[in-house]
């Protein structure tokens, strides 16, 4: 495994900047929207779409992730910054192949005198394994959610039809997103059908629009279906468990939606993000 990823190592050191993999950051603001849920289900829906796909926990302290996906893992990128793993040895398989690894702390607070470099070469290997990185981000709007936020390319950012969702949603643009360019995805949660959807993501468009100046982009809508809880009990995602049902069918169509858009004109890939927040140490 060593040799492979050494000379793996070399490789991706060779051939500088030519793979970068697409960062998606999932969030949302408030709690219990479906972020972990929707970060797991995409990424196993990206994975059946011929994609690698590679999951990163950055909600610190509450590993759902590994819940929902029902894997567990040993170590986090903290272990390759400070404790000489290789990025091989922080990673953790789930379901269908999609790949999985915790972040483990707040990356603008590392200490001085850390080799950053053998870090970030170590980062390059994540993104010449994965087509897509996706980011699951914690509730509320703390540094870590607002840095992933501020270094991302593109976003997905979750919305319900409660007015808390919308107006945390409101908040988590005008406070981290305003000015930047960058991709900003909506996905409506938890509604019970499509006029629902609609009148929404209209309305929240129309507000964002108006008053932000920022323009968004629809990614589509997921319905409230009471098996999405019975897998999270369970532990086996959705598109797994109920690969023909309705919701399966949803992911799977909104997951194809993001890879066919076309990406940023100079993704920055993981190296790049990494790169940008540990200069804000
Ligand atoms: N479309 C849906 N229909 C029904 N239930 C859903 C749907 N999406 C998510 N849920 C439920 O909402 C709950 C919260 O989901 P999840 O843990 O993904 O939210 P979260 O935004 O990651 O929460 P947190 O802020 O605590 O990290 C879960 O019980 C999940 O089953
Ligand atoms: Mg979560």
């Amino acid at each position: 495994m060593m040799d492979q990823a050494e000379s793996l190592r070399r490789l991706v050191s060779q051939k500088k900047g030519i793979k970068k993999s697409r960062v998606i950051t999932i969030s949302g603001g408030k709690g219990g929207i479906g972020k972990t849920c929707i970060s797991v289900n995409l990424s196993l829906a990206l994975k059946k779409l011929g994609y690698n796909v590679t999951i990163i926990d950055a909600d610190l302290g509450f590993s759902n992730v590994e819940i929902e996906l029902g894997v567990t893992s040993k170590y986090t990128l903290f272990d390759v910054l400070y404790n000489n793993k290789m990025i091989t040895e922080v990673i953790s398989e789930g379901p269908l192949g999609v790949k999985y690894i915790s972040s483990g702390g707040d990356f603008t607070l590392i200490d001085e005198g850390v080799d950053l470099t053998l870090f970030l070469s170590n980062i390059k290997i994540l993104d010449y394994y994965s087509d897509f990185i996706i980011i699951d981000t914690g509730a509320g709007l703390n540094k870590v959610v607002h840095q992933f936020l501020q270094a991302a390319d593109e976003i997905v950012l979750i919305v319900t039809p409660e007015p808390t969702s919308i107006m945390d949603a409101y908040t988590l643009i005008k406070h981290s997103l305003v000015g930047e360019k960058k991709k900003i995805n909506v996905l409506i949660n938890k509604v019970k059908s499509f006029e629902e959807y609609r009148k929404i993501y209209k309305r929240f468009e129309t507000v964002v629009n108006n008053y932000l100046g920022v323009s968004l982009n629809d990614l589509g809508y997921l319905e409230i279906d009471e098996k999405m809880t019975e897998c999270i009990i369970e532990q086996t995602p959705i598109v797994i468990k109920y690969h023909n049902g309705k919701t399966a069918k949803q992911l799977i169509q909104i997951a194809a939606k993001l890879a066919n858009q076309s990406p940023p004109e100079e993704p920055q890939g993981l190296w790049g993000i990494f790169t940008k927040l540990l200069k804000q140490r």
